[in-house]
């Protein structure tokens, strides 16, 4: 059991709390690149408790900035966008990607005074089909070349989950949790034997589970009796990877989280392709109605994803941690306790925190993608088919 006072530290991500300034040194993707077009050249976007405008002006720069104008306040998602950046509509104030005031129409000719106006931006950048954003002090890191985003032998799919209705920390602490899978996401994730008693799932399977701290998170390890291992990667802090995929957990703010998922099939010759704007499906909501703020009942339980997120949403918006009772098989939310507030305190003592990168020219980081692929293979998994994958939605 933990305090009221530590539980806020795992879970508060807006401005100046400490997770909030941990998270603000990773890149996040904030939207499809798809959803920007010349017809909606404007998407709003909340991520770590700030409302902001991503946009793309007409000459092709996509910037992101504080949604409220920085004259009287009014949404620059209604904006004009013009060549040098976005016009607000109400005053027409003209703001670059930068967030660099241009012009205020309305003032004299010859005024100056749109030099004393700075508006707040954020560095965005196109990758695997998504805008990518970093909100943190400069300089910005680099992205890191996971191989699971930048592997050239296959394509990608990424999958857009719908919102999930509660805090980060919750869908993180999942992702370090090895004890469920074989118990949760029983009837889709078994098939080894037939499963006995539903209470356990599969769980008299697993021979035994290991979690230990690698480079860029915590790898955890399953094997079976059977001598089949897997083996998923926990990529701190946002990240979670599965056999061939990577699940980015984005907090919208401290009770709503966006999950993207970068999917990666390989071509069956090795041959590489170019797989720049990989197709994008979005996920049906798993609960009704979509927008409901309820999480109980009537979910889709056909999916594993929609499992977890039951089981995320149904712990509260934000879990009470001081009521939790631990056990032998939690090992793992113990180890990403003590990461988080490990990396929060070198980020206070103003050192970067585990897994930013800032070379640009990095190679690419192994994160057990090929072990993922090999298991999924073992299995004889028909997720490895990228034509059946994307034509699922
Ligand atoms: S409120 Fe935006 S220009 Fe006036
Ligand atoms: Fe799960």
């Amino acid at each position: 059991m933990i305090s009221a006072e530590e539980n806020e530290i795992y879970v508060r991500v807006g401005p100046g709390t400490p997770a909030g300034e941990l998270l603000r040194r990773y890149w996040h993707p904030v939207a499809p690149a798809q959803e920007l077009t010349d017809e909606q050249p404007t998407r709003f976007v909340r991520i770590l408790c700030e409302d902001l405008i991503l946009f793309k002006d007409k000459s092709g720069r996509v910037g992101l900035i504080a949604d409220h104008c920085a004259h009287r306040g009014a949404s620059l998602l209604y904006g004009r966008v013009e060549e040098r950046g976005i016009a607000c509509a109400y005053h027409g104030w003209l703001y670059d990607p930068a967030g660099n005031c241009l012009e205020c129409p309305a003032e004299p000719a010859g005024s100056m005074f749109h030099l004393t106006v700075k508006h707040r931006a954020y560095p965005v950048q196109k990758f695997i089909g998504l805008y990518w954003a970093y909100l943190g002090p400069p300089p910005a890191p680099v992205i890191p070349r996971f191989d699971v985003w930048s592997r050239k032998d296959g394509r990608r799919r990424i999958a857009v989950h719908p919102r999930v209705d509660c805090n980060w920390f919750q869908t993180m602490e999942n992702a370090v949790d090895p004890a469920h899978l074989p118990i949760l996401h029983q009837e889709l994730a078994g098939g080894r034997e037939r499963i006995v008693t539903g209470s356990g799932g599969f769980v008299n399977q697993v021979d035994h589970t290991d979690l230990t701290v690698c480079d860029y998170g915590i790898m955890k390890k399953r094997v079976y009796k059977s001598g089949l291992i897997d083996e998923h990667p926990m990529i701190f802090p946002t990240i979670t990877r599965v056999n061939n995929s990577s699940e980015i957990r984005v907090p919208i703010d401290d009770t709503h989280t966006m999950n993207y998922e970068p999917f990666f099939y390989p071509t069956p010759d090795g041959s590489e392709v170019d797989d720049d704007d990989p197709v994008v499906v979005y996920l049906p909501n798993f609960k009704e109605p979509a927008g409901g703020m309820h999480p109980y009942a009537r979910f889709r339980w056909d999916m594993v994803s929609s499992q977890d997120t039951c089981a995320w949403e149904t712990q509260g918006p934000i879990a009470d941690r001081t009521r939790y009772r631990l056990a032998s098989s939690d090992r793992g939310i113990i180890m990403l306790r003590e990461m988080l507030k490990e990396n929060i305190e070198r980020v206070q003592q103003g050192l970067d925190p585990r897994g930013v990168i800032r070379d640009p020219d990095h190679e690419v980081i192994d994160t057990n993608l090929t072990n993922g692929l090999e298991y999924m293979k073992q299995r004889g998994s028909a997720q490895l088919d990228y034509e059946k994958a994307i034509s699922r939605y």
